[in-house]
């Protein structure tokens, strides 16, 4: 049987949730993924270091205890955050970088950022320590286009941002657009940015072609073929700059399907595998070990994982629905049959 050995992987962008729900987000990443970046927009954000470490307390208890899982959390950036959170969120030993949500542009924003400009000086310091700055790179101007918000937010914002504080680590997070790969292509070694599977595998077509998909509804929403063409050879291109960041990010079904429904896909148990069936369609077998498990803890200044993970090629269907918490999820590619399982 076909099998790929490749150092254990990394999830360098996912939602856990909180409460009974953790049970089943934690053992679903921490049986693949060595470490993660635990998105901090709770209902009540991760906004100080205290709350990093309750947080944190939270998860621990809920890794499988034959696992080694370390979760890696963030700060949540407000208008009142300040240089003396940074200086703290530096000196803690569990806190790797501080998230930027345009107030209002996706779920668990509401607390965001209004005007970026106003934080510059809380940037520079995080430039000064060398903390990164996760952003969710999404215009919070209502009369943008929603398909345009990632393009209009690297004009307006990002590319000033960067002009100002050029030596800011920066990870721009699930990427979505040819203009992103290009910029962060363009721009130095401080600019990374993770790329979903979800984005990888579908365009718009996909949620919007034939019936409504609610399940392939997330943010930033998904684009035209041409700019999933761009992300799959971004990926697959061994340019370090991309990593795997899998933006799982769970929502009850009775929340997805809905006539107000929330944003957010459930990839978390079947990520690897998605992976590893697109690298392969795509004949770049060979660059999936780096780009799911070398190139994001080098860019974090981590180190890469010792221990390794096998994938062989074996189908494994996907199931329709899966326990979370009390309620239910339905996983991304819920009753399809993936190519590769985890052995
Ligand atoms: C995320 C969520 O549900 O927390 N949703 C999403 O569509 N990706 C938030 C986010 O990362 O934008
Ligand atoms: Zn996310």
């Amino acid at each position: 049987m076909k099998s790929l050995t490749i150092t254990r992987p990394d999830d360098w962008h996912c939602h856990l949730r909180e409460g009974d729900r953790l049970g089943t987000t934690v053992p679903d990443t921490a049986r693949t993924f060595a470490r993660a970046i635990v998105m901090p927009n709770l209902n009540d954000p991760v906004t100080s270091v205290d709350k990093a470490r309750n947080y944190r307390d939270a998860i621990l208890p809920h890794i499988p205890i034959d696992t080694a899982f370390t979760p890696l959390m963030i700060l949540y950036l407000t208008a009142h955050t300040s240089k003396t959170d940074i200086d703290a969120a530096q000196s803690s030993d569990f806190i790797y970088g501080v998230k930027l949500y345009p107030a209002g542009v996706t779920t668990g924003s509401a607390a965001g950022v209004r005007k970026l400009t106003s934080l510059y000086p809380v940037l520079e310091r995080m430039a000064e320590v060398g903390l990164p700055l996760l952003i969710h790179g999404e215009s919070r101007d209502p009369a943008i286009d929603v398909f345009d918000r990632e393009r209009v937010f690297i004009e307006k914002e990002l590319a000033p941002l960067c002009e100002t504080i050029p030596t800011l680590k920066i990870v721009l997070e699930h990427i979505t657009t040819k203009e992103a790969v290009d910029f962060v292509s363009d721009s130095g070694p401080n600019v990374g940015a993770t790329i979903t599977p979800h984005h990888l595998l579908y365009n718009r077509n996909d949620m919007l072609g034939h019936s409504i998909k609610p399940h392939l509804f997330c943010l930033p929403i998904l684009k035209r073929s041409h700019h999933q063409t761009a992300l799959l050879e971004a990926a697959t291109s061994g340019n370090s700059k991309f990593f795997l960041g899998t933006d799982s990010a769970p929502h009850a079904i009775n929340k997805k399907e809905s006539s107000c429904g929330c944003a957010g896909i459930y990839s978390a148990p079947y990520a690897l595998a998605f992976y590893a069936d697109i690298f392969e369609h795509e004949n770049k077998l060979d660059k999936l070990q780096a780009f799911a498990s070398h190139y994001g803890a080098d860019f974090y200044g981590l180190p890469r994982n010792q221990e390794t993970l096998t994938l062989i090629k074996q189908e494994q269907r996907i199931p329709d629905s899966l326990a979370f918490g009390a309620k239910q999820v339905i996983p991304m590619g819920a009753g399809q049959t993936l190519a590769w399982s985890i052995q």
